[in-house]
């Protein structure tokens, strides 16, 4: 299984690149964002670096140089190339860094077979690393289209209609209830430990926000009326001139992977930032539902739109769990260092690969970010 893992999970990454362009794959939009090209060779060092050097005996670096590029931010693995500056490294080009993965693809499956447990528990982390990664290339990869006045369509086919149930109100108990990944199966280590929250009553929405629903916040004047808005959102908007979402254009139409295409009022609203969909809420007479809240409700009947459209901002700040603990190592700077001044998102986007996500997977963004395929979900 773990094979068949690794297999799709590298493949996929390549399939992902492939209606890009070596120019395309070269691109940095800006600091969040990273070059397609280097989210194919980020993916790659973190098997060599983790899993090779350690692992396998007699393994030779693909180039002895390139650690330096690709570490992203694992203090503990050497010093790094600055982030915002990915999109200079024109070399190694495009087809040196799938000659990379070419080489570190082989060398894992010389591994394989003979792997100590240890290994194994890390090549599933590294599958797991690099869908995240596949995820990200996608935003990314739309955000620097954005920026181009030709507005690239990635995809060639239309955007799929979607067809949301009308809006109703799931209601849920509360009381004590278990939080988090305990069972068997991969979860990153920030899903756990289990452990009781207790949840007054609540209710939550069967579905997203749409646009049309959010087109009538943004006509009622909602960037306009500071009372509706966090203090750190409402300096935002006035800093930044936010008057809608990221990629809705001027003319009406909504910039996505397939291109601009005209606003689908049904569709899920998207590329929202946390403070835009706390006003949204707040104008809606409504709020966003604890991570928590969201995690106890996702399996209620008639709960829509779970992890197939966009990520669902929460009102809960990115926190360790009680009794969280980073592993020794490497891998413990995966998570935990990250544990402040973000917000969870919950869910999973049309953007997240088949099988990656989970009801107890917790994403986490700054609360002004807005590349992501970030939506709303109410509660009350
Ligand atoms: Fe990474």
């Amino acid at each position: 299984m773990l094979t068949e893992l690794l297999r799709a999970t590298r493949a996929h990454s390549l399939a992902l690149a492939a209606p890009l362009t070596a120019e395309d794959a070269q691109l940095q939009s800006m600091p969040d964002a990273s070059p397609a090209k280097w989210h194919l060779a980020h993916t790659t060092w973190f098997f060599e670096t983790l899993v090779l050097t350690p692992y396998l005996n007699g393994y030779r670096v693909f180039d002895e140089r390139w650690p330096r590029l690709f570490n992203s931010y694992y203090e503990s693995l050497g010093p790094r190339h600055a982030r915002p500056q990915r999109g200079l490294l024109s070399r190694p080009t495009l087809a040196e860094v799938k000659a990379y993965r070419a080489h570190v693809d082989a060398a894992l499956w010389d591994l394989l077979p003979q792997a100590p447990a240890e290994a194994l528990a890390l090549i599933e982390l590294g599958c797991h690393h690099e869908q995240q990664h596949q995820e990200l290339l996608l935003t990314d990869i739309l955000h620097a289209f954005s920026c181009n006045p030709l507005l690239p369509a990635y995809y060639t086919r239309a955007p799929a209609r979607v067809y949301p149930p009308a809006q109703a109100w799931l209601r849920h108990d509360g009381g004590i209830n278990d939080i988090g990944h305990g069972g068997a199966g991969f979860a990153f280590d920030n899903e756990g430990p289990r452990h009781a929250a207790l949840l007054a009553p609540f209710e939550i929405s069967n579905r997203l926000v749409t646009c049309g629903e959010y087109a009538d916040f943004i006509e009622a004047g909602g960037y306009r009326e500071p009372l509706l808005w966090l203090s750190d959102g409402w300096a935002a908007v006035q800093a930044q001139g936010w008057q809608r979402p990221a990629y809705w254009l001027e003319d009406g139409q909504v910039f996505g992977l397939q291109g601009p295409h005209p606003m689908d009022p049904d569709a899920p609203v998207m590329q929202l930032s946390f403070y835009e969909a706390c006003a949204y809420a707040e104008w809606a007479g409504a709020r966003l539902p604890t991570e928590f809240e969201w995690e106890t409700a996702c399996g209620l009947p008639g709960f829509a739109q779970a992890a197939d459209q966009a990520w669902q901002w929460t009102r809960s700040s990115y926190a360790p769990y009680p009794g969280f603990k980073p592993a020794a190592g490497a891998v413990g700077e995966y998570n935990g260092k990250f544990m402040v001044g973000q917000q969870v998102l919950r869910g999973g986007s049309l953007a997240t690969p088949a099988g990656h996500a989970r009801p107890t997977y917790r994403n986490f963004f700054p609360p002004a970010a807005r590349w992501q395929f970030s939506g709303v979900r109410l509660a009350r």
